[in-house]
């Protein structure tokens, strides 16, 4: 059987997705707006014909419910071929994984791409981001590059849910600038805080009504490179998200101190230093400032001075996920 090595990058949201329309089938109760990011990836290597799922993650064997969870991923590319068996991957981020930094994006993105392909079974564009949005809802939005836009659909089966790139921001070299705030996995999964929030807050129907709105206006902003109008847009997305999941009984608290400390930090940039730049915050302590390239420098000092900061990642626009076979 051949191996398949994918890459993927994965992407930060600027207008967020929390909460399922169902469960099962992980499909979203709204849509998305999500830029993808360079050079983090994630590479994943897979051969099928196995006689048991193996999974090597950063160097070590995954087991009990992170390999479940992955096996039962890989049934559904069973489903399509059952004679299939078993397959061994091996997967390696270039970034820390678990803690809020999107590796469940670029993860199922490469899972979906490597294990379809060292199958040969050809799916196209749309129905690749359905199988990886089984996996995890964000990484529908890891097989293409620059601005990409989930459909939350209508449909009962999730088969219009999907994700298609807007704009491969070629000319406009959005940036973003990582902070760090902690090495240690974050307490509670993105599945689980939305699941709660879903259940508990008062707010969540408030919040999910405002979902479609921002993305169109995200869009508009992003078309006429309206940079302090993205700015608006997506950071009150990433802020009514965690307001909502703050509402959740009991709270869904990702914020660490130095995650507030940082958004006092982006505030002041921008207000007293007239530096454009805004933040956004995904389930995880560490905050994501976007940011022009001519700002970088004086940004990334900013926030390498709050305390708590550890380190910070400089990122630039993605492109989309590849495949290549070896062997025959
Ligand atoms: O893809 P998941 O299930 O890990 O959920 C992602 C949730 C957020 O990162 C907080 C928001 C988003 O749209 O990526």
């Amino acid at each position: 059987m051949p191996t398949a090595v994918a890459v993927a990058h994965p992407n930060i949201a600027l207008v967020k997705y929390w909460g399922k329309r169902d469960a099962g089938l992980n499909l979203p109760a709204a849509g998305s707006l999500s830029v993808t990011l360079a050079p983090m990836a994630t590479t994943t290597r897979l051969t099928w014909g196995k006689s048991s799922d193996a999974f090597t993650l950063n160097g070590r064997a995954a087991s009990g419910r992170d390999a479940a969870r992955l096996s039962g991923f890989l049934d559904l590319v069973r489903a399509l071929r059952p004679d299939l068996g078993g397959a061994e991957v091996v997967s390696e981020n270039n970034f820390p994984t678990a803690a809020g930094l999107a590796s469940s994006s670029s993860g199922f993105a490469a899972l979906a791409l490597a294990a379809t392909h060292a199958a040969r079974v050809e799916l196209g564009p749309a129905a690749l981001s359905v199988l990886a949005r089984r996996g995890s809802g964000s990484a529908a939005r890891s097989l293409v590059g620059g601005l990409v836009r989930m459909d939350g659909g209508r449909l009962g089966d999730g088969s219009d849910a999907f994700a298609t790139q807007v704009d491969p921001l070629t000319d406009w070299p959005l940036q973003v600038v990582i902070a760090v705030t902690t090495e240690a996995s974050k307490e509670t999964s993105s599945t689980d805080g939305m699941t709660l929030t879903q259940q508990t807050s008062p707010y969540y129907p408030a919040w999910v009504a405002g979902v479609e709105p921002d993305i169109d206006e995200a869009v508009e902003a992003i078309a006429s490179r309206d940079f302090d109008r993205l700015a608006r847009v997506a950071e009150a997305s990433a802020m009514r998200m965690h307001a909502c999941a703050l509402g959740a009984d009991p709270a869904v608290l990702y914020w660490r101190g130095a995650t507030v400390d940082v958004i006092h930090t982006v505030r002041a940039l921008r207000r007293q230093a007239g530096i454009p730049c805004f933040v956004t915050v995904d389930a995880g302590p560490h905050v994501k400032v976007f940011v022009l390239p001519e700002h970088v420098d004086r940004v990334n000092r900013a926030l390498l001075e709050v305390p708590g900061v550890l380190r910070t990642i400089l990122a630039r626009v993605g492109g989309d996920a590849t495949v290549r076979i070896e062997g025959s």
